[in-house]
């Protein structure tokens, strides 16, 4: 392989909190091995329509602390035709840009994956996603801060559903993923998570929070995934009030859970992964996601990364259970 003197780097996709110090970490980790750095602004669209900029150790200043990507973010389906990969690829050509390091979720590596496919240059994914669904790798950017935003809201919403002695159903996101509901669940001590992963038994949550109420209980609060097969909050609130005759609000949360000062997690897992992106491509890595994966760094192919990710833990789902009698 050609050895590497200048790289782009981009963030695409769904934006998420922890974006700005992945960014900045991959432009300074650049710049400390040799490497010139173009930023590419709004993702795939900055790399057809030639929106760039070149980077020095300044252009990252003062935004580790920063929600949302100063390189702003696009879904691109141009980006998916021949015609929109061949502006790209001239693109590259006309700046001497001989590596890619995209920030991004599932359907940015494989927007990175057609690219690399058509024209031969390496490409390292860092995972950034609320989401967490990236196969192989146990943490995605934006994930922590994602959950500890709706953590939040729904302590607040604890308070109110105790106050009125109400059932509140909070809809977290996550698209076709429950990990969110999961996690903040746990966290929030919800009395019921409903998950894609996971087959909803509306009648047994119902004898649940029935039971609870008999018991002396006086609110519940419900995290619903909005991919869950029930139908997300919406039907979830009307099936849940309609079958206890408990009073019930539905609050979904949404985009802010993407906003927001990235967590210290995210930071760390930022700096770690926009370094280890840099020493891949130097190390003659391509086509890779990298990530943690059980305590180790991890390198998968791109086309293996975009696959279903099965690591829902079985015993968080127990302990759940458990916690919430
Ligand atoms: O993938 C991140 C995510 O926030 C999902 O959780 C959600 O389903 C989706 O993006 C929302 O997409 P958009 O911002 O296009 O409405």
């Amino acid at each position: 392989m050609a050895s590497i003197k200048k790289i782009g780097v981009l963030t695409s996709g769904g934006d998420a909190s922890g974006m700005n110090p992945t960014i900045r970490s991959v432009v300074r980790s650049a710049l400390y091995h040799g490497l010139e750095v173009v930023a590419i602004k709004r993702g795939y669209e900055g790399l057809m329509h030639d929106d760039m900029t070149p980077m020095h150790a300044g252009s990252v200043g003062g935004i580790i602390s920063l929600g949302g990507t100063i390189l702003y973010s696009a879904r691109a389906p141009e980006f998916m035709t021949e015609e929109g990969l061949k502006k790209a690829n001239d693109n590259m050509k006309k700046h001497n840009i001989d590596a890619l390091i995209v920030i991004g979720g599932d359907g940015t590596y494989r927007g990175a994956l057609d690219f690399s496919n058509h024209f031969d240059y390496p490409v390292i994914g860092i995972p950034a996603t609320i989401d967490n669904d990236i196969y192989g790798t146990d943490y995605t950017i934006g994930y922590d801060t994602a959950v500890n935003v709706a953590m939040e809201a729904i302590d607040k919403l604890r308070d109110t559903a105790t106050s009125h002695g109400r059932c509140f159903i909070a809809e977290v996101m996550g698209r076709h993923a429950g990990y969110i509901a999961l996690e903040v669940g746990i966290a929030s001590g919800a009395e019921e998570i409903l998950i894609p992963e996971t087959p909803t038994d509306i009648e047994n949550i119902i004898e649940i929070l029935k039971t609870g109420r008999e018991r002396g209980k006086r609110s519940s609060i419900i995290v619903v995934a909005e991919g869950d097969e029930i139908g997300g909050g919406v039907e979830a609130c009307k099936l849940i009030e309609g079958k206890t005759g408990f009073e019930t609000r539905l609050t979904i949360l949404g985009h802010m859970q993407r906003g927001g000062s990235p967590t210290a997690r995210e930071r760390l897992w930022a700096a770690r992964f926009g370094f280890i992106a840099i020493r891949a491509l130097l190390d003659g890595k391509k086509n890779v996601a990298i990530g943690t994966w059980k305590g180790e760094y991890s390198y998968t192919p791109l086309a293996d990364a975009i696959k279903k990710d099965p690591k829902i833990d079985e015993i968080d789902l127990e302990i759940q259970k458990a916690l919430s009698i």
